[in-house]
């Protein structure tokens, strides 16, 4: 082959090998075996001697001129590399601080009236305690003076489960675990998620959130309970808010009572939201029974206490102006995204 074609060749295998190159160590490997004391021009330059003597200067510089650019052709193609591996380490890297424009999340309106009102109570030193939304039908009815076949059952319409078990339809089954495991005086306040068999509409809901409160000392009355339901009021619908019982029943209580708050739509107007009546019912209480005192093992002739389990789903579709319970739970972005 002669020289000239034989250089070309070379020179074309370089372009082509550099070309494929994908690391640093590549393109090193390719220089080694071109512009390498072992490596093809110097193969080439040993073969000078065999050409004619006038041809041999003009064949040692075009040697020299190939060398040159595949000199240049290797750094160009290092170069090549770098750049592509920051614009690789560019796009795989996360920046934490580069500012994102995320939406930001917010509290649904009914844990934060759940928290609104544990927060009032703590700050007047009640302990916020949870129990378990799995019960017995000990804690939820016998030992709240609810015996089998006491009609008062049938009014709570529990989901049962099997041995004995329920979904608890109201969060007083957790005064009797903490009557049973603290002695007086005490008072705590406890949040948390019930169930009942209702039919689904706007103002009833087989899920829903109570809050119980309960108070147990000696020399505790009714005018205690009643400034405590008054004050929470004023705090979570405004300063002018009054309180009213209405006489009530339940079991686990003597005397009972409805707690109304005057309607925070209309101050005590009447409008829609209080059916015209100006007053809203938020929850019920009462004075604990001696025979559940007597249960948990507490003198009912020593420590007296009142106790009240609130509704917080009511309180929060009035102070937003929610008029349908099921939205709380829809998940629809457009009506959490309000608050
Ligand atoms: N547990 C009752 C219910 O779900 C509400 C209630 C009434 C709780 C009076 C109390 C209370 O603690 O004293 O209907």
């Amino acid at each position: 082959m002669d020289f000239e074609r034989e250089l070309a060749e070379v020179e074309a295998t370089f372009d082509q090998r550099l070309a494929s190159a994908e690391s640093d160590a590549d393109v090193e490997k390719i220089r080694v075996a071109y512009v390498g004391r072992s490596g093809e021009l110097t193969r080439m330059r040993r073969s000078i001697g065999k050409l004619p003597p006038e041809e041999r200067p003009a064949a040692g510089q075009r040697i020299n001129a190939v060398a040159e650019r595949m000199e240049l052709r290797l750094e160009s193609a290092l170069e090549t590399l770098r750049a592509r591996a920051l614009e690789r380490a560019l796009s795989e890297r996360v920046d934490a601080t580069f500012p994102v424009p995320t939406r930001r999340g917010s509290i649904h309106p009914i844990r934060r009236t759940l928290e609104d009102i544990c927060d009032f109570f703590e700050r007047r030193g009640f302990a916020v305690v949870v129990g378990p939304e799995i019960e017995t039908e000990y804690h939820a009815f016998d030992a709240l003076n609810i015996p089998p076949n006491h009609p008062a059952r049938e009014g709570f319409d529990t989901f049962y489960l099997p041995g004995g078990l329920l979904l608890r339809p109201h969060t007083s089954p957790m005064q009797v675990r903490t009557m049973q495991t603290h002695q007086p005086p005490l008072a705590i306040v406890t949040p948390g998620r019930c169930y009942r068999r209702d039919a689904l509409d706007a103002r009833h809901s087989f899920a829903f959130h109570q809050v119980e409160g309960l108070v147990v000392a000696e020399g505790v009355t009714m005018a205690h309970l009643k400034g405590m339901m008054e004050a929470m009021c004023r705090e979570l619908f405004g300063p002018s808010q009054r309180v009213r019982f209405r006489p009530s029943y339940f079991p686990f209580t003597e005397p009972s009572a409805e707690v109304d708050t005057t309607c925070p739509g209309c101050h005590g107007l009447g409008c829609r939201t209080c059916s015209g009546s100006g007053w809203l019912e938020i929850g019920g209480s009462g004075m604990v029974h001696p025979n559940v005192f007597r249960e948990v093992g507490y003198d009912p002739e020593r420590v007296t206490g009142w106790a009240f389990g609130i509704g917080p789903e009511r309180i929060a579709m009035v102070r937003h102006g929610i008029d349908d319970i099921r939205t709380f739970v829809e998940n629809d972005p457009a009506f959490l995204q309000q608050f």
